[in-house]
Protein backbone atom coordinates (compact mmCIF):
# COMPACT_ATOMS: atom_id res chain seq x y z
CA UNK A 1 0.00 0.00 0.00
CA UNK A 2 1.94 3.54 -1.19
CA UNK A 3 -0.35 6.35 1.37
CA UNK A 4 0.47 10.05 -0.05
CA UNK A 5 3.51 11.75 0.02
CA UNK A 6 3.42 14.62 2.33
CA UNK A 7 6.08 17.60 1.37
CA UNK A 8 7.09 19.40 4.28
CA UNK A 9 9.56 22.64 4.04
CA UNK A 10 13.09 20.36 3.82
CA UNK A 11 11.64 16.72 3.72
CA UNK A 12 9.09 14.52 2.13
CA UNK A 13 7.53 11.80 4.15
CA UNK A 14 5.81 9.13 2.82
CA UNK A 15 3.48 6.89 5.29
CA UNK A 16 4.01 2.95 5.39
CA UNK A 17 1.01 2.20 6.63
CA UNK A 18 -1.86 4.55 7.78
CA UNK A 19 -1.17 3.08 11.66
CA UNK A 20 2.40 3.71 11.61
CA UNK A 21 5.87 4.34 9.78
CA UNK A 22 6.66 6.58 7.24
CA UNK A 23 10.12 7.19 5.15
CA UNK A 24 11.88 9.92 5.28
CA UNK A 25 13.68 11.39 1.64
CA UNK A 26 15.96 14.42 1.26
CA UNK A 27 18.04 15.09 4.34
CA UNK A 28 21.47 13.59 4.35
CA UNK A 29 21.79 12.58 7.69
CA UNK A 30 25.75 12.53 7.92
CA UNK A 31 25.58 16.37 8.00
CA UNK A 32 24.35 18.45 11.25
CA UNK A 33 20.68 19.37 10.76
CA UNK A 34 19.67 22.66 10.35
CA UNK A 35 16.76 23.49 12.88
CA UNK A 36 13.63 23.38 10.46
CA UNK A 37 15.27 19.97 9.09
CA UNK A 38 15.43 19.09 12.91
CA UNK A 39 12.53 20.22 13.68
CA UNK A 40 10.56 18.48 10.64
CA UNK A 41 12.43 15.10 11.23
CA UNK A 42 11.12 15.34 15.09
CA UNK A 43 7.19 15.79 14.11
CA UNK A 44 7.56 12.99 12.09
CA UNK A 45 8.61 10.72 14.39
CA UNK A 46 5.73 12.11 17.02
CA UNK A 47 3.30 11.69 14.28
CA UNK A 48 4.61 8.08 12.68
CA UNK A 49 6.14 6.90 15.82
CA UNK A 50 8.68 4.85 13.32
CA UNK A 51 10.49 7.09 10.61
CA UNK A 52 12.90 5.54 7.89
CA UNK A 53 15.91 6.81 6.23
CA UNK A 54 17.47 5.21 3.01
CA UNK A 55 20.90 5.02 1.47
CA UNK A 56 22.53 7.19 4.31
CA UNK A 57 26.02 6.79 4.95
CA UNK A 58 27.17 7.88 8.25
CA UNK A 59 30.12 7.40 10.13
CA UNK A 60 29.77 5.88 14.35
CA UNK A 61 30.73 9.75 15.09
CA UNK A 62 28.20 11.39 12.49
CA UNK A 63 25.91 8.48 13.71
CA UNK A 64 26.35 9.88 17.48
CA UNK A 65 26.08 13.47 16.39
CA UNK A 66 22.40 12.71 14.81
CA UNK A 67 21.66 11.00 17.91
CA UNK A 68 22.79 13.76 20.27
CA UNK A 69 20.22 16.38 18.31
CA UNK A 70 17.35 14.57 20.22
CA UNK A 71 18.91 14.30 23.68
CA UNK A 72 21.53 12.90 25.56
CA UNK A 73 22.72 9.04 24.42
CA UNK A 74 22.18 6.17 26.62
CA UNK A 75 24.66 3.60 27.61
CA UNK A 76 23.11 0.32 27.27
CA UNK A 77 23.43 -1.96 30.64
CA UNK A 78 25.06 -5.09 28.89
CA UNK A 79 26.18 -4.44 25.25
CA UNK A 80 28.67 -1.53 24.48
CA UNK A 81 30.73 -1.29 21.18
CA UNK A 82 34.66 -0.81 22.65
CA UNK A 83 35.44 2.75 22.11
CA UNK A 84 31.91 3.58 21.90
CA UNK A 85 29.87 2.92 24.83
CA UNK A 86 26.84 4.39 23.56
CA UNK A 87 26.80 2.54 20.50
CA UNK A 88 25.33 -0.91 20.55
CA UNK A 89 26.65 -3.00 17.71
CA UNK A 90 24.15 -5.69 15.85
CA UNK A 91 26.04 -8.67 14.83
CA UNK A 92 24.08 -11.78 13.47
CA UNK A 93 26.37 -14.59 11.58
CA UNK A 94 26.65 -18.20 11.44
CA UNK A 95 28.02 -18.37 14.90
CA UNK A 96 25.08 -16.31 16.56
CA UNK A 97 23.01 -18.24 19.39
CA UNK A 98 20.91 -15.29 20.02
CA UNK A 99 20.24 -11.54 18.37
CA UNK A 100 18.74 -8.62 19.65
CA UNK A 101 15.49 -7.92 19.64
CA UNK A 102 14.32 -11.43 18.69
CA UNK A 103 11.27 -10.70 21.18
CA UNK A 104 8.14 -8.09 20.82
CA UNK A 105 10.06 -5.16 23.32
CA UNK A 106 10.59 -1.83 23.64
CA UNK A 107 14.00 -1.17 24.64
CA UNK A 108 15.65 -1.34 27.88
CA UNK A 109 12.61 -0.90 29.72
CA UNK A 110 13.84 -2.87 32.88
CA UNK A 111 15.92 0.85 34.02
CA UNK A 112 13.62 2.91 35.46
CA UNK A 113 14.04 6.09 32.87
CA UNK A 114 14.19 4.03 29.83
CA UNK A 115 15.27 5.38 26.18
CA UNK A 116 13.02 7.54 24.46
CA UNK A 117 13.95 6.11 21.10
CA UNK A 118 16.51 4.32 19.15
CA UNK A 119 18.38 4.78 15.59
CA UNK A 120 19.35 1.98 13.78
CA UNK A 121 21.68 1.72 10.86
CA UNK A 122 21.86 -1.28 9.07
CA UNK A 123 25.21 -1.53 7.05
CA UNK A 124 25.08 -5.49 6.23
CA UNK A 125 21.70 -7.23 4.96
CA UNK A 126 21.33 -11.00 4.47
CA UNK A 127 22.48 -12.01 1.25
CA UNK A 128 19.39 -13.99 0.29
CA UNK A 129 16.74 -11.89 2.31
CA UNK A 130 15.04 -11.74 5.31
CA UNK A 131 16.35 -9.65 8.48
CA UNK A 132 12.91 -7.39 8.31
CA UNK A 133 12.12 -5.41 11.83
CA UNK A 134 8.51 -4.92 12.39
CA UNK A 135 6.65 -2.01 14.19
CA UNK A 136 4.22 -2.17 16.45
CA UNK A 137 1.55 1.10 17.79
CA UNK A 138 1.27 1.26 21.35
CA UNK A 139 -1.37 4.02 21.48
CA UNK A 140 -3.28 1.76 18.96
CA UNK A 141 -2.91 -0.67 21.34
CA UNK A 142 -4.04 0.94 24.06
CA UNK A 143 -7.62 2.32 21.91
CA UNK A 144 -8.59 -1.09 20.86
CA UNK A 145 -9.04 -2.20 25.02
CA UNK A 146 -12.57 -2.73 25.65
CA UNK A 147 -13.86 0.08 28.28
CA UNK A 148 -13.83 -2.19 31.36
CA UNK A 149 -10.30 -3.51 30.40
CA UNK A 150 -8.92 -0.03 30.18
CA UNK A 151 -10.44 0.94 33.52
CA UNK A 152 -8.84 -2.77 35.13
CA UNK A 153 -5.25 -1.55 33.96
CA UNK A 154 -5.58 2.30 35.28
CA UNK A 155 -2.84 3.34 37.93
CA UNK A 156 -1.58 -0.32 37.96
CA UNK A 157 1.85 -1.00 37.38
CA UNK A 158 4.15 -3.83 36.30
CA UNK A 159 7.88 -4.69 37.33
CA UNK A 160 9.78 -4.85 34.09
CA UNK A 161 13.43 -7.12 34.76
CA UNK A 162 16.95 -7.35 32.64
CA UNK A 163 17.72 -10.83 34.34
CA UNK A 164 15.49 -12.67 32.11
CA UNK A 165 16.74 -10.77 29.19
CA UNK A 166 20.62 -10.64 29.44
CA UNK A 167 21.32 -12.88 32.10
CA UNK A 168 21.06 -16.20 29.78
CA UNK A 169 23.15 -14.76 26.96
CA UNK A 170 26.25 -16.65 25.97
CA UNK A 171 29.49 -14.75 27.49
CA UNK A 172 27.08 -13.18 30.44
CA UNK A 173 28.03 -13.69 34.23
CA UNK A 174 25.16 -15.49 35.91
CA UNK A 175 26.07 -13.33 39.21
CA UNK A 176 25.31 -10.42 37.65
CA UNK A 177 22.73 -7.60 38.30
CA UNK A 178 20.66 -6.14 36.16
CA UNK A 179 18.43 -3.78 36.44
CA UNK A 180 14.96 -3.46 37.64
CA UNK A 181 12.05 -1.34 37.03
CA UNK A 182 8.39 -0.24 38.01
CA UNK A 183 6.45 0.99 35.45
CA UNK A 184 2.86 2.23 34.78
CA UNK A 185 1.44 -0.68 32.40
CA UNK A 186 -0.65 2.81 30.45
CA UNK A 187 1.77 5.55 30.06
CA UNK A 188 1.28 8.95 29.28
CA UNK A 189 3.40 10.33 26.05
CA UNK A 190 4.89 13.41 27.24
CA UNK A 191 5.08 15.04 24.33
CA UNK A 192 1.85 14.45 21.79
CA UNK A 193 -0.17 13.53 25.34
CA UNK A 194 -1.54 10.06 24.23
CA UNK A 195 -2.04 6.95 26.79
CA UNK A 196 -0.04 3.52 25.22
CA UNK A 197 0.19 0.62 26.52
CA UNK A 198 3.44 -0.12 28.28
CA UNK A 199 4.18 -3.95 28.79
CA UNK A 200 6.35 -5.92 26.61
CA UNK A 201 7.16 -9.69 26.23
CA UNK A 202 11.00 -9.03 26.62
CA UNK A 203 11.27 -7.40 30.01
CA UNK A 204 7.63 -7.19 31.91
CA UNK A 205 7.69 -10.07 34.69
CA UNK A 206 4.35 -9.30 36.54
CA UNK A 207 1.53 -7.11 37.34
CA UNK A 208 1.92 -5.44 40.78
CA UNK A 209 -1.28 -6.13 43.15
CA UNK A 210 -1.81 -9.55 41.50
CA UNK A 211 -1.25 -13.44 42.19
CA UNK A 212 1.06 -14.78 39.93
CA UNK A 213 -1.60 -16.89 37.52
CA UNK A 214 -3.94 -13.37 37.47
CA UNK A 215 -1.07 -11.56 36.32
CA UNK A 216 0.35 -14.03 33.52
CA UNK A 217 -3.25 -14.45 32.16
CA UNK A 218 -3.38 -10.41 31.79
CA UNK A 219 0.20 -10.17 30.68
CA UNK A 220 -0.77 -13.09 28.21
CA UNK A 221 -3.76 -11.14 26.80
CA UNK A 222 -2.09 -7.90 26.54
CA UNK A 223 0.84 -9.49 24.59
CA UNK A 224 -1.14 -10.85 22.44
CA UNK A 225 -3.40 -7.72 21.94
CA UNK A 226 -0.23 -6.34 21.11
CA UNK A 227 1.27 -8.08 18.42
CA UNK A 228 -2.20 -7.99 16.64
CA UNK A 229 -1.48 -7.09 12.60
CA UNK A 230 -3.64 -4.15 12.27
CA UNK A 231 -1.12 -2.09 14.91
CA UNK A 232 2.12 -3.11 12.80
CA UNK A 233 4.59 -2.14 9.49
CA UNK A 234 7.24 -4.12 8.36
CA UNK A 235 10.74 -2.36 7.17
CA UNK A 236 13.01 -4.50 4.93
CA UNK A 237 16.16 -2.70 5.42
CA UNK A 238 18.68 -2.26 2.54
CA UNK A 239 22.42 -1.48 3.40
CA UNK A 240 22.80 2.23 4.65
CA UNK A 241 18.92 2.35 5.98
CA UNK A 242 18.08 3.74 9.02
CA UNK A 243 15.30 3.69 11.50
CA UNK A 244 14.44 5.96 13.93
CA UNK A 245 11.80 5.19 16.47
CA UNK A 246 10.28 5.87 19.59
CA UNK A 247 10.08 3.68 22.22
CA UNK A 248 7.11 5.41 24.74
CA UNK A 249 4.78 4.74 21.69
CA UNK A 250 6.32 1.50 19.49
CA UNK A 251 7.14 -2.17 20.21
CA UNK A 252 9.56 -3.78 17.88
CA UNK A 253 10.55 -7.29 16.78
CA UNK A 254 13.63 -8.08 14.85
CA UNK A 255 13.38 -11.11 12.38
CA UNK A 256 15.94 -14.00 12.37
CA UNK A 257 14.57 -15.27 9.60
CA UNK A 258 18.31 -15.83 8.12
CA UNK A 259 20.46 -18.16 9.50
CA UNK A 260 23.40 -18.44 8.98
CA UNK A 261 23.41 -15.37 6.32
CA UNK A 262 25.02 -12.08 8.05
CA UNK A 263 23.68 -8.89 9.38
CA UNK A 264 25.21 -6.11 10.52
CA UNK A 265 24.50 -2.67 11.94
CA UNK A 266 24.87 -0.05 15.09
CA UNK A 267 22.19 1.58 17.13
CA UNK A 268 22.94 4.75 19.29
CA UNK A 269 19.75 5.28 21.60
CA UNK A 270 18.33 8.58 22.86
CA UNK A 271 18.19 8.67 26.71
CA UNK A 272 14.87 9.39 28.02
CA UNK A 273 12.89 9.69 31.23
CA UNK A 274 10.56 8.38 33.70
CA UNK A 275 7.51 7.16 32.43
CA UNK A 276 4.13 8.36 34.24
C1 LIG B 1 16.81 -3.94 18.35
O1 LIG B 1 15.96 -4.38 19.09
O2 LIG B 1 17.35 -2.86 18.53
C2 LIG B 1 17.22 -4.73 17.11
C3 LIG B 1 16.38 -4.38 15.95
C4 LIG B 1 16.88 -4.98 14.67
O3 LIG B 1 17.98 -5.55 14.63
O4 LIG B 1 16.18 -4.86 13.67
Amino acid sequence: MKLETMQYQTIQVTPLTPTIGAEIAGVDLAKPLTEQQFAEIHAALIQHLVIFFREQTLSTEQHKVFGRRFGKLHIHPTSQMPGHPEVLEIKADENSTWVAGEVWHSDVTCETEPPMGSILHITKVPDNGGGDTLFANMYRAYELLSDPMRQFLEGKTAMHEGAQVYAGRQGKDPNRQYPVAEHPIVRTHPVSGKKALYVNRNFTTRIVGLNKNESEAVLQMLYQHIERDDLKCRFKWRPGSIAFWDNRCAQHQAMWDYFPQKRYGQRVTVAGDKPY
